[in-house]
């Protein structure tokens, strides 16, 4: 089976973290490059932490491009990213101070470049803001045909919303950027909250993963307690929703997802549900639909599988 050459747009922050986590140790998946972008921290911040976790998990060889510092539009939610990523991004996780620099291009230029030079034989992750993805088309109108796929970790369809009552943190960060990409023609999988928060990390998962003595291990530990503590804070339970690394099933574990073809497009009109992702279930609005999305998922299992891929890898990696 040829590997799933994936280029990765992402915010770390830490669930960003245990994705890049889950694709280095998946054998079906080649990470080719990360572009950053702002989101749960600034730019600063969630380049130097993509940076220090190459370093970490042994990548120094995966190049990294700095990207855009604000949403298209609307100011940021700052500090709400922090709140749960601790003010670092990386949670109470104290990565050592990276040597690798970013690459010198413009992570929207990176795209742009590594896209048309190999048109549809890569895949994109967008695990942030869409913000670098909608200026990435905006600049190339042929960037968008040249992208084989593009898997989002974003949106609310029929859950409720996380940064609001009614939208999702990535996408409401800039939801113009996602207007820009979900109108865009490129062939998009969207995984919201609606199966990301059925894939919950436990306490319980975290002790039985450190019993391994791993430096791997014990950062999984660090980068998500201030996640889990903000999870048992605002909403009651011992562990944090693995939204960014359930992107990954996509490749390794599809038969565990529910995908649906719809019509889906973001509210930007400025009121009170702007940033609210929705699908047209009734074909109400005579739109082909523009992309799959992820309604459901079997999450323990997908849960059970991060554990059991991280394991072997920090194994591997002592
Ligand atoms: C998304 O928002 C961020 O806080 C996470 O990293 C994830 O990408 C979940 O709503
Ligand atoms: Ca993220």
């Amino acid at each position: 089976m040829p590997k799933t050459r994936i280029i990765l747009d992402t915010d770390p922050g830490a669930d960003d973290a245990l994705a890049i986590l889950l694709m280095l140790a998946s054998p079906e998946i080649q990470l080719e490059a990360i572009t950053t972008v702002h989101g749960n921290v600034t730019i600063d911040k969630t380049t130097r932490n993509a940076l220090a976790l190459l370093e970490f998990l042994d990548a120094k060889n995966i190049p990294a491009a700095q990207g855009c510092s604000l949403p298209l539009v609307k100011p940021p939610h700052q500090p709400k990213g922090e709140m749960v990523h601790g003010s670092s991004g990386m949670g109470r996780a104290n990565l050592p101070e990276p040597t690798l620099k970013p690459i010198e291009t413009h992570a929207v230029d990176h795209l742009i470049e590594r896209f048309l030079a190999e048109p549809k034989e890569l895949t994109l992750f967008a695990i942030g803001p869409l913000t670098n993805v909608a200026l990435a088309i905006r600049k190339e109108p042929k960037f968008a045909q040249a992208v084989k796929e593009l898997v989002i970790m974003g949106g609310a369809i029929r859950s409720g919303g996380n940064v609001t009552p009614l939208a999702e943190f990535n996408i409401s960060e800039d939801p113009h950027a996602a207007h820009i990409v979900f109108n865009s023609g490129i062939p998009i999988t969207l995984i919201p909250l609606d199966a990301t928060y059925k894939c919950l990390l436990t306490s319980a998962d975290i002790e039985r993963l450190n019993k391994i003595d791993s430096p791997i291990a014990r950062f999984v530990r660090d980068v998500t307690a201030d996640y889990m503590a903000f999870y048992l804070k605002y909403e009651g339970f011992a562990g944090c929703a693995l939204h960014d690394p359930l992107t990954a099933a996509t490749v390794i574990a599809p038969e565990l997802l529910s995908i649906e073809q719809h019509y889906v497009n973001v509210d930007i009109s400025g009121g009170v549900s702007t940033g609210k992702t929705y699908a047209d279930f009734m074909k109400a609005a005579k739109k082909p639909a523009n992309m799959k999305v992820a309604l459901d998922v079997k999450g323990r299992e997908f849960v059970d599988m991060f554990l059991r891929r991280v394991t072997t890898f920090a194994k591997q990696h002592t």
